[in-house]
């Protein structure tokens, strides 16, 4: 049995003071009184048994403590009000945070299939766990979308109804790293500081097993080798796109290896952010260069203050666009391929952009 009640289990998820009870009434904190309430609800409404004609959007995201997840969250909420009122159709969507968490986002996932959701958008924890979360929401016909953290494809063809939305990770590195080449190749003497010809890096990475480091580790150094520069890798390490991390990590660097940073290389602006918190101390002229991925507001604020000189954008309006179109189509029983430039039957790719100084505005305009 559904009932129509509606929960929210994230501060992120606000709604109109005259929505609480229902919502405190969907998990835990059965006061007498919220019990009554929902049994004259249920004997006034009738519901209980059958499901109404509002689209119930289920979204698990890995954790809420993410600059660009929590980014994207907003714009899936802002998007969601935005078709309430094109299509006059209800929307409800749910977010969940898994706190970093797979076992959380599991019963999440449980609770979303229990309450009756049409769709869910899971921002896995952990990749590995796809294939149960595929298994779960074929089990219940519920159609899934995966985004940000890419399952392996094995996982994705699991069912027909499973898709990925996200951004080419190596495209990010290769921007990024064609970024730091034209630097080197606009200014060799200004980036390379002690003259030996070649491009003395260290890497701050994000989470260890995320597509997103491997790849942009991996291309981002690559670009610039494939342009004909000789590279040193002084140090790399990860700080699980974390700035506090990314701080600490660039400080043991400074001490360790002071103004023989060339360049910083950083998996995500947070983490770059972090390499800049670290130099507070350290005059301007003896900044190493810095690039990042993302292109977060607050990023995008350091690219226009020169402390930033770079980064890339990762388009998360454009895949909460995508995750929202795929989801009115999917419920509504339509062709995904008509709403969303479908690959190989699955996957929704948004593409990155390099950002810098030189065209910044097109994204503070955004
Ligand atoms: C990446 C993004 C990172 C972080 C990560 C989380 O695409 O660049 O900043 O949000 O996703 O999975
Ligand atoms: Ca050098």
């Amino acid at each position: 049995m559904r009932l129509k009640t509606r929960s929210c289990f994230s501060p992120l998820c606000r709604r109109p003071a005259g929505e609480r009870l229902e919502q405190d009434t969907a998990f835990g904190r059965r006061t007498g009184i919220t019990v009554l309430v929902l049994a004259v609800l249920l004997l006034f409404t009738g519901c209980g048994a059958q499901r109404d004609d509002s689209l119930r959007i289920g979204v698990a995201l890995y954790t809420q403590d993410d600059t660009f997840i929590s980014a994207m969250a907003q714009n899936l909420e802002w998007m969601v009000r935005e078709a309430e009122s094109e299509t006059g159709r209800k929307i409800t969507l749910f977010i969940a945070d898994g706190r970093s968490s797979q076992a959380a986002q599991m019963d999440q996932v449980d609770r979303f299939l229990a309450r009756g959701c049409d769709v869910l958008c899971v921002n896995l924890v952990d990749r590995t766990a796809a294939a149960v979360i595929a298994d779960k929401a074929e089990a219940e016909g519920v159609p899934l979308i995966f985004f940000n953290r890419q399952p392996v494809a094995e996982d994705i063809q699991r069912w027909d109804q499973i898709y990925y939305v996200g951004a080419d990770a190596r495209e990010s590195g290769e921007l990024q790293g064609r970024l730091v080449l034209d630097a080197w190749q606009a200014d060799q003497e200004a980036l390379d500081r002690n003259g030996d010809g070649i491009l003395q890096y260290v890497m701050l990475e994000g989470e260890p097993g995320h597509q997103d480091s491997l790849l942009r580790t991996e291309y981002s150094i690559k670009a610039v080798a494939d342009g004909g520069v000789e590279v040193e890798k002084l140090a790399n390490e990860t700080a699980n796109w974390n700035r506090a991390q990314a701080a600490a990590r660039t400080a043991q660097w400074l001490e360790e290896f002071g103004s023989g940073i060339e360049v910083i290389f950083s998996n995500n602006d947070d983490m770059a952010l972090g390499a800049i918190d670290a130099l507070a101390d350290t005059p301007r002229d003896c900044w190493p260069l810095i690039v990042g991925v993302d292109a977060t507001a607050p990023a995008l604020e350091a690219v226009a203050g020169g402390q930033l000189y770079g980064t890339v954008h990762n388009d998360g309006r454009g895949q909460a666009q995508a995750m929202m179109d795929l989801a009115l189509t999917l419920w509504s029983g339509g062709d995904p391929a008509q709403a969303v430039e479908l690959a190989e039957g699955h996957y929704v790719w948004l593409p990155y952009r390099a950002v810098t100084l030189e065209n910044l505005e097109e994204f503070t305009e955004e």
